[in-house]
């Protein structure tokens, strides 16, 4: 694992926008693998003013998102769906038809897990896929104790996962409890990985991907077998984990 250093979390954005324009611009017809959460808002936000400053086009670009809540439809505020239509997609050239997202109102939640880990195999599999962590190391939404064989599954959130995103909520009971994720697996198949880290409430669980075991009580420990991971990590995050 590659780990770049950053001051701060505007810094971490700027320094990830730059790679993922970098590899955008080399392919334009990339597949990426994107994340929701507060860690790549400022990615994201970067990219869109790229876009509007120098054009970097998105047309020929293909995305999977890792994640979705179960039950909330792609219009629902509090779904990944319309995270990614308001932070990202609807300010870059972008196909719509090309953005994919796993269904998380779907009659059938397993066939939706199965039918969204061939559409990525279809394409080719994830060229480049942008990761945040879970104070417990969770990646995607494959909390402690996911195998590392995991493709695309349906997950039951835990408590603490519940209580960190209730935040974008009216309160806690409305933070469903199931999410529909790819799985670890899924994950390790892209073929290059950047993992952003940003903040003193992420300094435990970054100091645990460097220092720990590769063990599946930690999901993001698996990263370190992967041949191409960057963290870009602040200084908050860093800690004295360096
Ligand atoms: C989001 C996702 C999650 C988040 C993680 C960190 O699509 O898959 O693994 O990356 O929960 O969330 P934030 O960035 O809100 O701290």
């Amino acid at each position: 694992m590659k780990i770049l250093q950053v001051k701060h979390y505007d810094e971490m954005s700027q320094k990830a926008a730059e790679l993922l324009i970098d590899r955008i611009r080399r392919s334009p017809g990339i597949n990426l693998g994107l994340a929701t959460g507060g860690t790549p808002v400022g990615l994201y936000a970067q990219m869109v003013n790229d876009h509007q400053k120098n054009h970097t086009s998105y047309r020929d670009v293909t995305t999977f998102n890792l994640d979705e809540y179960m039950g909330l439809s792609g219009e629902d505020p509090n779904s990944y769906r319309l995270f990614m239509d308001k932070h990202l997609f609807n300010h870059i050239d972008i196909q719509k038809s090309n953005t994919h997202v796993p269904i998380g109102d779907t009659d059938n939640p397993n066939q939706q897990c199965s039918d969204y880990e061939n559409l990525i195999e279809r394409h080719g599999g994830i060229d480049l896929q942008v990761l945040g962590i879970g104070s417990n190391g969770h990646i995607g939404f494959n909390e402690p104790g996911t195998s590392f064989h995991s493709e695309t599954h349906i997950v039951e959130l835990t408590p603490s996962t519940r209580e960190a995103n209730a935040r974008y909520f009216n309160s806690l009971n409305e933070v469903p409890s199931h999410a529909i994720s790819m799985g670890i697996a899924s994950i390790m198949r892209s073929r290059e990985i950047v993992l952003l880290v940003s903040g003193d409430a992420k300094r435990d669980a970054l100091e645990h991907l460097l220092q720990g075991d590769v063990n599946e009580s930690f999901p993001a420990s698996i990263l370190k077998t992967h041949p191409a991971v960057t963290i870009i990590a602040d200084e908050a995050a860093i800690g004295k984990t360096l």
